[in-house]
């Protein structure tokens, strides 16, 4: 019997961590620097939580969810995002009572969506999301949208693209929905039953169909912005402007339409134009969301977020052949001859490893060349060798693998000789 991954899931192995640690560094860097607090909650929640939250007409909540009933008869979902747990958690505990509003918090951890697997596309992905609580200033929409393509930036992409759109208030969607449903409604059997249950629940998410994208009435669409009202209108303007001083480009695209019910005003994507990265191109998502505090049993509190998934993150970084700096450099290698030098190698180990200095010992009592070998292979600064004459002189023989130099340094001397060498 052999066992494989769970299909839609990947063991990320060393090599790949190193990759994983430093967007994570870039990315807790920045969540200092904007003043975006950690807030963890937990990997499931109720199921409602999410009928509610993110909306039960949406394929997340409809097609793609890990539910399953726990032993008290509850029914219990693993999170498919962050949004609505965090919402949950800044009711649950009275966030809207902090004096500083918004509250602004930040995520890292595995989602779940019961998804076709493709490239870019997993069950159980891992998405970083920032929440900005309190508050419906357009300076903080464009304060998240910045911070989301600065942790691109500081990734390295280039290619790289702003998308945003307004969805408006309520008032706005009413209507858009009734000239929705009129545009489409006289041609609905032409398209897939999945549109045809979209017309009466939420047709808005008929413009984001994956099966109906060629029909001609797609391009025809009354769109949302042709609807905005005053409020609305000037509520995108201002945050145009502020991406503007910002000095973030961006392109306005009106059948931008997010895969979640909780959106209103702001809503944005950021893609990938890097050539090979293959059919799905969006990198993170996010916008406004007036109103779901209160869905969720809170007092009326605008929030706005985003989310995007490390992966495809990785996956934009290797399709523009861009190398992230990693470092998990080697420092020392110290070979064994016999018992006794490695009784001391044990000792050393232990007081480089105390000073910060990366050390490796052999375990596989292999002979000195391929020990030799393997300090190569590991890519060590230096290889320290030890045998019977070192240890009769109480000096380790240490050699820089770069230049090939090599000295003879009193034990007592040697963390300090590599650290200053
Ligand atoms: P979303 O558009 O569903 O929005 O997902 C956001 C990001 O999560 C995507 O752009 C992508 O990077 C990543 N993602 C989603 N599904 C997968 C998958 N199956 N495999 C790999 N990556 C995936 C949300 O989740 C909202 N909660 C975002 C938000 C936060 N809006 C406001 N606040």
């Amino acid at each position: 019997m052999s066992f494989k991954v769970p299909r839609g899931t990947q063991d990320i192995l060393p090599g790949q961590t190193e990759k994983w640690q430093k967007v994570e560094e870039i990315i807790r860097h920045l969540c200092h620097v904007y003043r975006y607090q950690e807030i963890r909650t937990p990997i499931f929640e109720s199921t409602e939580l999410f009928q509610r939250g993110v909306g039960d007409t949406t394929d997340i909540v409809q097609k793609e969810m890990y539910t399953f009933e726990d032993r008290g008869g509850r029914s219990i979902t693993l999170r498919p995002e962050g949004t609505a747990s965090v919402v949950r958690s800044y009711v649950e505990h009275k966030m809207f009572g902090q004096p500083d509003q918004p509250v602004k918090l930040s995520y890292m951890g595995p989602m779940f969506r019961y998804e076709r697997q493709q490239a870019g596309r997993y069950r159980q992905f891992v998405q970083f999301g920032v929440e900005a609580i309190g508050s419906k200033d357009p300076a903080i929409d464009a304060e998240v949208i910045a911070l989301a393509m600065n942790v691109y930036a500081a990734a390295g992409l280039k290619d790289i693209k702003l998308v945003i759109n307004s969805l408006g208030d309520h008032e706005v969607r009413t209507k858009h929905r009734e000239a929705l449903v009129k545009h489409f409604e006289p041609h609905i059997h032409e398209f897939c039953p999945d549109c045809q249950s979209r017309l009466k629940k939420n047709p808005l998410r008929i413009l984001d169909c994956k099966m109906d994208r060629e029909h001609p009435l797609m391009a025809t669409a009354p769109a949302l912005t042709d609807y905005l009202n005053e409020g609305s209108a000037s509520y995108f303007d201002q945050v145009k402007n502020y991406l503007d001083i910002l000095g973030i480009s961006y392109e306005v695209d009106p059948n931008l339409v997010r895969g979640l019910d909780y959106y209103n005003h702001t809503t944005f994507e950021i893609m990938s134009t890097a050539e090979g990265l293959g059919a799905i191109t969006t990198l993170c998502g996010g916008g406004r969301y007036n109103g779901l505090v209160e869905e969720i049993g809170g007092p009326e509190s605008p929030g706005i977020g985003f989310a995007m998934s490390i992966e495809r993150l990785l996956l934009a970084l290797e399709a523009e052949g861009k190398e992230l700096n990693t470092e998990n450099q080697l420092d020392v290698f110290i070979v064994t001859m016999d018992a006794d030098s490695k009784r001391k190698a044990v000792e050393l180990a232990s007081s480089f490893r105390a000073k910060g200095i990366s050390t490796e010992i052999d375990y596989s009592n292999r002979k000195m060349k391929a020990q030799m070998k393997a300090a190569d292979r590991q890519g060590a600064k230096w290889v320290i060798v030890l045998g019977e004459q070192e240890l009769a002189e109480n000096v380790a023989s240490v050699k820089n693998m770069e230049s090939g130099n090599q000295e003879k340094i009193p034990f007592h001397d040697l963390v300090n000789y590599l650290q200053t060498h």
